[in-house]
């Protein structure tokens, strides 16, 4: 019995000494101290032994199994030591070098303005209860004029010209396009809206641009009249300016309303005194909208007798421009990182 546990315990000790791993330690423990380890089934057996020689090879065992504990501890801990130091030399990074706090800076990105305020006014939209969807730049007639009830050849056309394709297609002049989408997608009642970046044939100056960016909203219930369509819109511009505005308005022609309007509000830059913004006016030409035309409703698939609803457009350039005071709209593609920088 005295040589078979001398056998294991050199055997414990060498395998130990000569371990490369942690995880090997740890087979070796398993191996001669684990629950059907050699030496614990040697203690477990003590019962058998003849009395004479259990107390000896017990103690025996007992030392052994110290021993090769404190072995299999030792290389434990010095295998981890040489793990964590190989890790730190591999590693290694200096952490009082300066950091390149220039050029960090420079990288730092910003959402551009017109994002900011299209993502905000997607918040308040959706929370009132509006869906929103969307529709591609290049748009067929069908889309931006014939199902908006601007057929071909009406001079209604001729307010919104823009860049054809030769096959036909157009890019979007508004976004009013997504609401013809919108509506073969939806069964009414449904409140949809629909930003976009639209386009049109048009010389520049300090507030015209040939691309621009739209928010279009569209209601459908039943008996919506024009005072629905007036609180959502103070509503919603409540909640883009922070604070209560004073709205007009006056009639407007779109073809795809009516009675269609233009939305004035009090000039929030003069509070109505009268400044150049304004054009010494007071008020602020801001939000075209209207009662959807029965044909269109019609070739959205919705009967007009059963259904009504209101649409409305925003002008994405021209509301940053109000909020943020920005006096040339050409600034917000021309891609200037110092006009950038400053939102
Ligand atoms: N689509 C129109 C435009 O871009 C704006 C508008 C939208 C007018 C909805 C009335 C209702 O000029």
């Amino acid at each position: 019995m005295q040589n078979e546990l001398d056998k294991i315990r050199a055997e414990a000790l060498a395998a130990t000494t000569t371990a490369s791993s942690i995880e090997e330690v740890e087979e070796i423990r398993i191996q001669y101290l684990g629950r059907k380890g050699a030496l614990t089934q040697i203690l477990r057996s003590l019962g058998n032994i003849p009395p004479e020689e259990r107390s000896s090879v017990g103690k025996l065992s007992n030392r052994y199994k110290v021993e090769i504990e404190t072995a299999i501890e030792e290389k434990r801990t010095s295998l981890s030591r040489t793990g964590s130091e190989e890790l730190v030399r591999k590693q290694w990074i200096d952490v009082t070098l300066d950091a390149p706090a220039a050029t960090t800076q420079e990288r730092l990105g910003r959402i551009h303005p017109i994002s900011q305020i299209q993502y905000e006014i997607e918040d308040i939209l959706t929370s009132m209860g509006f869906e929103i969807h969307d529709g591609p730049e290049v748009e067929t007639d069908y889309y931006n004029f014939e199902a908006l009830n601007i057929p071909k050849h009406h001079p209604a056309r001729d307010m919104q010209d823009t860049f054809w394709t030769e096959d036909g297609n157009l890019l979007r002049t508004h976004t009013s396009a997504i609401q013809v989408r919108a509506m073969e997608k939806v069964k009414p009642p449904f409140r949809v809206v629909g930003p976009g970046r639209v386009f049109r044939y048009e010389s520049t100056d300090a507030s015209h641009e040939n691309t621009f960016y739209q928010v279009e909203g569209m209601m459908v219930d039943r008996d919506i009249t024009v005072s629905h369509l007036i609180y959502v819109m103070k509503k919603l511009l409540q909640e883009i300016f922070h604070r209560d505005v004073a709205v007009r308005l006056r009639p407007g022609y779109f073809p795809f309303v009516e009675p269609g309007f233009e939305l004035d509000i009090h000039c929030l830059i003069c509070d109505g005194a009268g400044c150049s913004v304004c054009k010494q006016s007071g008020w602020v030409e801001l939000l075209p909208c209207g009662l959807v035309h029965p044909n269109v409703l019609r070739m959205g698939g919705i009967n007009p007798d059963e259904w009504s609803g209101f649409a409305f457009g925003l002008g994405l350039n021209r509301l940053a421009m109000m909020k943020y005071g920005i006096n040339d709209i050409r600034h917000f593609l021309s891609g200037d990182i110092r006009f950038l920088k400053q939102f």
